[in-house]
């Protein structure tokens, strides 16, 4: 990998570290940060959101998506995910199918801090449903 792409990657894994800051998790207190990667090189932060009412709660993965989609941002290459409490954390099935829905060739960047691991949304989701069954109806 060259030192350009490390460096891309170093500063999406440190924008999820950072916007780990803006989580409210007053329920779980598991504070997540999410960043999201234009196709552009553009960042879109996001943490979690969560509800008294439990079910409401939004991830930071989600958060950040629907921020950039909502402003019309639509061409996504990378997420880099950072959790406060945890190594490497994964994000959640539902996280998985919208980001598919909208970004499927997406690599995922799971990083501490310190030390990242990177996966594709595709093998995280495998035999996704997506737009193709609607079609066949
Ligand atoms: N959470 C995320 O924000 N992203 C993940 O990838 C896993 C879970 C949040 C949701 C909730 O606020 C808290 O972590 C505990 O589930």
């Amino acid at each position: 990998m060259t030192d350009k792409e490390e460096g891309r990657i170093a500063r999406l894994n440190a924008a999820a570290q950072d916007a780990v800051k803006h989580a409210q998790a007053r329920y779980s207190h598991f504070r997540v940060g999410a960043a999201l990667e234009t196709e552009e090189g553009k960042v879109i932060i996001g943490s979690n959101v969560e509800s008294s009412s439990y079910g409401l709660t939004i991830c930071a993965e989600r958060v950040a998506l629907v921020k950039a989609l909502s402003e019309g941002i639509t061409r996504f290459s990378a997420i880099s995910i950072y959790a406060e409490k945890f190594d490497f954390c994964p994000p959640c099935g539902a996280c998985r199918q919208l980001l598919y829905d909208y970004a499927p060739d997406l690599t995922i960047y799971l990083t501490n801090g310190k030390q990242y691991k990177t996966y594709r949304l595709k093998d995280l989701l495998p035999l996704a449903f997506d737009e193709s069954q609607l079609k066949a109806q």
